[in-house]
């Protein structure tokens, strides 16, 4: 007997589609289940000013697939030299949705982000005045904070103060990881919001740790300790508006996740509606879904629900996933969940 479930189109509010051969390669595993996605601007170099996002747009739309019925979502990367104006020109012609901040040295291609927050004071100011929202990576960059900390710092130390601040400002906590977090944007206010991704839900430290390291499971912010995916779970099931899905799906070539330095970042763009399907399920709260992946999202960046859908099927066979997927450059490894899955998505 199978069960299926049908969602309004569902959208990604943290996506990386990288650029050339790699994002003629991943972009259709997002287009297929997708029909918005927010796009990342950590390119190298980073998509800084309008012209960059414009172009980057461009070429997104130029490696849809025919029958794609997908809206990238651009945003700018902000840097210490940020122009207001560019940015705000930008975004009232509708060519921006957002602002990325990477603390400088966070995370991927982050070296452009700010060191200094008071140089990027103006920048912010404008953006509240205009309603442009800000999507947040969450976590100091300290040699004396510990990797595990680092998000919870953040929060008291930076993103507290600048909210305080600039109350009028529209942040998106991006990809919590911690109890820590989801009790900031709890009590946030309207004016906040927290994207989860599909491999917090999934994951805690010990799956990249125990029996030996595996590199699969390494992103930024790293994975914590049980009681926090826990605490996500709780979360994006919870139907609570402020949380909502931006998978974070960032794909690296294998022989870069292999190495002695190894990047960050699981692809979990192929099977992502999978997986939350099987969570969901596993917490008692398969109708929550909606919520998270088709309603708060667009909630809180004003936007309509999409008016496609999607259906979900629970097969009585788990559900078979390409582990590798070939690009002209190398092969990408595909998340594994640890877990059959049988639910369906198409
Ligand atoms: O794991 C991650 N990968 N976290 C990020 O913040 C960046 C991303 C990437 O671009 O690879
Ligand atoms: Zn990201």
């Amino acid at each position: 007997m199978s069960t299926t479930i049908t969602l309004p189109r569902p959208d990604d509010w943290h996506l990386h589609l990288r650029d050339g051969a790699m994002l003629n390669t991943v972009l259709p595993h997002t287009t297929r289940h997708f029909d918005r996605a927010i796009i990342m601007p950590n390119l190298v170099p980073p998509v800084v000013r309008a012209d960059d996002a414009c172009a980057y747009r461009d070429r997104i739309l130029a490696a849809m697939p025919a029958d794609a019925t997908f809206t990238p979502l651009m945003t700018l990367y902000l840097t210490e030299d940020t122009d207001p104006e560019d940015l705000a020109a930008a975004y009232a012609s509708g060519l921006i949705t957002a602002v990325k901040l990477y603390p400088a040295g966070a995370t991927t291609n982050s070296a452009s982000g700010v060191r200094n927050f008071e140089k990027v004071r103006h920048v912010l100011d404008k953006m509240a005045e205009i309603g442009c929202p800000l999507c947040v990576h969450g976590e100091v960059t300290h040699d004396d904070i510990d990797i595990f900390d680092r998000e919870a710092a953040f929060i008291e130390t930076v993103l507290d103060p600048l909210r305080r601040a600039i109350p009028e400002l529209r942040v998106i906590m991006e990809h919590i990881t911690t109890k820590n977090g989801v009790d900031y944007a709890r009590a946030g206010g309207d004016n906040l919001g927290a994207t989860i991704t599909t491999h917090h839900l999934i994951i805690n430290r010990n799956h990249i740790l125990v029996g030996g390291i595996k590199p699969h499971y390494y992103c930024l912010p790293v994975a914590k300790r049980e009681e926090h995916r826990q605490a996500l779970v709780k979360a994006a099931t919870s139907g609570d508006a402020r949380f909502f899905l931006g998978t974070d799906s960032a794909p690296h070539l294998d022989h870069h996740k292999e190495s002695a330095c190894g990047c960050a970042g699981c692809f979990t763009a192929p099977n992502t509606m999978s997986l939350l399907a099987h969570v969901f399920e596993d917490a008692g709260a398969l109708d929550q879904l909606r919520a998270f992946a088709c309603e708060n999202g667009p909630a809180f960046y004003g936007l309509p629900v999409n008016t496609g859908t999607l259906t979900l099927t629970k097969q009585d066979t788990p559900v078979k996933f390409p582990s590798k997927i070939e690009t002209p450059e190398g092969q990408l490894t595909v998340f594994d969940p640890g877990f059959d899955v049988f639910w369906s998505a198409e």
